[in-house]
């Protein structure tokens, strides 16, 4: 218990940047505020349960590393780096991507219905890196890169060759949420370079070693180890 006020003491006083009984409260707000109650909600909160409020942020970790592929006005294969993006259905076989207005793939999504999502392996964090951080409005990111941009087969956008993994998708809705558009595009066909698939026709993400994104810390990261089998692990709660 002891243990417990003195970590609730420190929690109080980093919060405010000062401790409990001093000026903290004005700073919260004045007493009877609407700011005050949930202020000092918050803190009521964070003693019963141990939990740090780090207030309202679109947090999930790992995120993908998604390189979107879409040709721009002038026919160009143009490529950008998603993290904000992920599976949306299962049937139709659907993903999702958040995309700002500014990117210059923004006007090639709404003109064309049409993207790849190319996923990377690790050893190809560099390429992300660049598709992220270059607009295709100024360079020709696959001529600086060397990359090759393939013509879908099933869409009007280039998949990137090197990359193990192509997924050919269709937009079928987008929805403007604030800063990004969210882009749901419905998969009409996934390519897998066959140095990862396994003897039983098995694709392995394992041997592909994709790339990973971790928002908070601005870094790329390599999959992690398994730690239990899925769908499994947790029956031990269920009924027997
Ligand atoms: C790791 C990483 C993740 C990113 N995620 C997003 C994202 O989810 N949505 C977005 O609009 N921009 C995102 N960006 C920024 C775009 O990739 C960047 O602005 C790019 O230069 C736009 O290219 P374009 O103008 O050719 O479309 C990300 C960048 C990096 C490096």
């Amino acid at each position: 218990m002891a243990l417990l006020h003195s970590f609730t003491g420190h929690l109080c006083a980093t919060i405010d940047g000062n401790n409990r009984n001093g000026n903290a409260a004005n700073r919260r707000g004045p007493r009877g505020t609407d700011r005050h109650d949930r202020a000092a909600a918050t803190i009521a909160n964070e003693e019963a349960t141990m939990k740090k409020s780090l207030g309202a942020e679109s947090i999930i970790f790992p995120n993908p590393v998604l390189v979107v592929g879409t040709y721009d006005i002038t026919g160009k294969a143009n490529a950008v780096t998603l993290a904000w993006g992920g599976i949306a259905c299962s049937n139709p076989p659907a993903v999702s991507i958040a995309v700002r207005p500014s990117r210059h793939s923004h006007e090639a999504l709404v003109r064309t219905k049409a993207f790849t999502v190319n996923l990377p392996s690790v050893e190809q964090a560099a390429y992300a890196d660049y598709f992220g951080i270059v607009s295709g409005r100024d360079v020709d990111k696959f001529r600086a890169t060397g990359l090759t941009p393939v013509r879908g087969e099933r869409v009007d956008a280039p998949y990137i060759e090197e990359f193990p993994y192509n997924l050919e998708c269709k937009v079928t809705h987008s929805l403007e949420l604030g800063t990004h558009t969210l882009f749901i595009g419905e998969v009409v066909d996934v390519k897998i370079d066959q140095t990862y698939v396994d003897e039983n026709g098995k694709a392995s993400w394992e041997a592909a070693r994709l790339l990973s994104f971790d928002s908070r810390g601005r870094l790329y990261r390599a999959p992690g180890e398994v730690v239990a089998d899925a769908y499994s692990v947790g029956r031990r709660w269920m009924a027997r």
